[in-house]
């Protein structure tokens, strides 16, 4: 039986990308909040012994945490065989260890709400640091899938001569796949974050890189401070206007005007978050996964 799939707001473009190629329906949901700030839904569609595909990247996970909880309860209750969650960009990886004394590992916290509700998880490169695997923290089957080969395919269609630069040690499983794949040198800096918005980059000697065009490649564009600090180094070295990519535009409050104002040459990100700086399409790789 075909599974029915369900776009949480915000995601009808993945999940049509996803019904078209699996030939699956999309599924009715009504989705309001009550006068008082509750939320009321309704699932329209027969669910009944079907397996539900909810997509619903995890930006903003706060808001939408609580509504999914419903939305995956309710298609159970109607009889769903069961509900897998597809969330582009997975939230709370990086509270991954206790650095003052007093906090959580939100991760767990995290990873445990989203497990009792959902029975499958499918993401795009996770913030994997200290937690090297979700299965660690998730106690229900997740997939994860990569966007390196996406992120290659552009900078060989619009680089002619590409450095690539991880702005910190988390950064080089990404930057150093690409690099393989682009057959490009790349470095990888050295970040020290100082708070939530500062952070400070060092960088090693430029000189047999002058003629390269760098591009930065990092998974998380936040606050974009790692990219702007590492952008002003890169060009304080006398290189050219770097480009920067992401994997996930989380871009908090005015982080993409600030970056785009600090000299670069072009911003890019995956489309695992809806963003005008969406230029990497990487819906096709869900579509093995959720057809299995
Ligand atoms: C953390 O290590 C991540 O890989 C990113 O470097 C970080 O999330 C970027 O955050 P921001 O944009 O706030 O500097």
């Amino acid at each position: 039986m075909k599974p029915i799939i369900f776009a949480f707001p915000g995601n009808e473009k993945l999940a049509a990308y996803l019904a078209g190629k699996l030939d699956a329906p999309i599924g009715e949901i009504e989705f309001r909040n009550f006068p008082d700030g509750e939320t009321y839904i309704r699932i329209i569609d027969k669910v009944r012994g079907k397996k539900v595909i909810i997509v619903c990247t995890l930006n903003q996970p706060n808001e939408k945490l609580l509504p999914l909880y419903y939305l995956s309860n309710v298609a159970k209750d109607l009889g769903a065989k069961s509900t897998c969650l597809i969330a582009p960009y997975l939230a709370y990886m990086r509270q991954d260890k206790i650095f003052r004394e007093g906090e959580g590992i939100t991760s767990r916290y995290f990873a445990h709400l989203l497990s009792q509700f959902t029975d499958s998880l499918i993401t795009i490169d996770p913030h994997l640091h200290r937690i090297q695997n979700l299965a660690e923290i998730y106690n229900i089957p997740t997939t994860v899938v990569h966007a390196a080969h996406h992120i290659s395919e552009w900078i060989k269609n619009n680089i002619s001569k590409p450095l690539l630069v991880g702005p910190d040690t988390e950064s080089k499983q990404w930057v150093a796949d690409v690099a393989r794949e682009v057959d490009a040198p790349y470095i990888v800096l050295q970040k020290s974050r100082l708070g939530d918005r500062k952070v400070e980059i060092s960088i090693p000697q430029l000189d047999a890189y002058r003629n390269y065009t760098p591009v930065l490649i990092d998974d998380i564009i936040s606050t974009a401070r790692t990219m702007i600090e590492t952008v002003k180094c890169l060009i304080k070295e006398g290189m050219k206007p770097p480009i920067c990519i992401g994997v996930h535009g989380v871009f908090a409050d005015t982080a993409y005007e600030d970056l785009l104002s600090c000299g670069v040459a072009k911003v890019v990100t995956c489309n695992t978050i809806p963003h005008k700086s969406n230029d990497i399409d990487v819906s096709d790789l869900f579509v093995e996964f959720v057809a299995e």
